[in-house]
């Protein structure tokens, strides 16, 4: 593996996923990863890929250095060919090579600005880190896809053991303007396993239709939920109206009533999660969110072992 920025760096995804599943068994190899150093890089807050990935890397036998690049650093230009006689005081460009000079792998969190459309799908600023680094690159999660979030997700449902789940992914309401790149992740990824998916969200809420081709999009959340094996809840923004909340009709917070609809259904959610706004209490408090959660180390670590074993490999 070179690089881990979407699905498609994944190789075979049920492969990766039986593999990491297995890599439980012996969690600390610490010979793999000695002497190699990781920079997790963080332009946005987080708290779950953070610490998941440092504690994948110290697993390995890593070194981790943290640098949260907005609060610390100087302040970043993004366009290319800038006349720095503003306020940014250093360039992407020169930001990446030089991190990427002490460190074997760079993770990079960056989040989409929800206001350009274009420019947030085009991924500026992961690809700017993928072209400008000496080493491989880790997203994070980016401006529209978070893939260590996906792997997790897949590893935690063939853990269920169910065949053929049904899932129900369901948009659920919020209170802030959010990103698509969960869900869009989410669909991309399930795509490659043996699931039987739905999605349902409110009017206005349509994805772009790369992530959705095929699935089937149902607008009455009760419909989406019946004999479904797990809901996966997720609230994002408008695709079409970029960045906007259009008004909802009714009430999508996931409660037990609409729980009861589905086949002894499993409550996925990425976290951080809005108590009683996404989902009431009884939902969160019985849910595997958790599980998922704790899933998060072993997702980035079986990404972490392969880059590694691919550098290793190149020597
Ligand atoms: N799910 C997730 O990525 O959590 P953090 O934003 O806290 O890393």
């Amino acid at each position: 593996m070179k690089k881990f920025i979407s699905v498609d760096d994944a190789g075979d995804v049920k492969a990766l996923v039986d593999e990491a599943i297995n890599l439980k068994k012996t969690v600390y190899t610490p010979e793999l990863g000695r002497g190699k150093t990781i920079g997790l890089v963080f332009l946005n807050p987080s708290l779950r890929t953070r610490l998941s990935t440092h504690r994948a890397a110290l697993n390995l036998g890593m070194d981790v250095m943290v640098m949260n690049l907005n609060n610390d650093g100087w302040n970043i230009e993004f366009q290319d060919g800038a006349v720095m006689d503003g306020g940014s005081q250093e360039h992407i460009k020169d930001a990446v090579k030089v991190m990427s000079q002490y460190c074997d792998i760079l993770g990079v969190r960056s989040f989409p600005g929800l206001k350009n459309r274009e420019e947030d799908y085009n991924e500026n600023i992961m690809s700017d880190f993928v072209k400008y680094s000496d080493v491989p690159v880790v997203s994070l999660e980016s401006a529209t896809l978070h893939p260590l979030q996906s792997l997790t997700d897949m590893i935690t449902i063939k853990e269920s053991g169910i065949k053929r789940p049904k899932i129900a992914v369901s948009w659920a309401p919020h209170p802030r303007v959010l990103p698509q790149a969960v869900t869009n992740s989410f669909l991309q990824w399930v795509k490659h396993t043996d699931a039987e998916v739905v999605l349902t969200h409110p009017k206005g809420y349509e994805l772009k239709e790369e992530f959705t081709n095929g699935i089937p999009i149902i607008n009455n959340q009760q419909e989406a939920f019946e004999g479904a094996d797990f809901v996966y809840a997720k609230n994002w923004s408008s695709y079409a109206h970029y960045g906007e909340k259009p008004d909802v009709e009714g009430n999508w917070t996931i409660d037990d009533k609409l729980m009861s609809l589905t086949n002894n259904g499993k409550f996925m959610h990425c976290l951080p999660i809005r108590r009683n706004v996404v989902a009431t209490d009884s939902v969160i408090d019985n849910s595997i969110v958790y599980k998922q959660a704790k899933n998060r180390e072993i997702g980035a670590q079986i990404v972490l072992k392969k880059i590694i074993q691919s550098i290793d490999n190149s020597l």
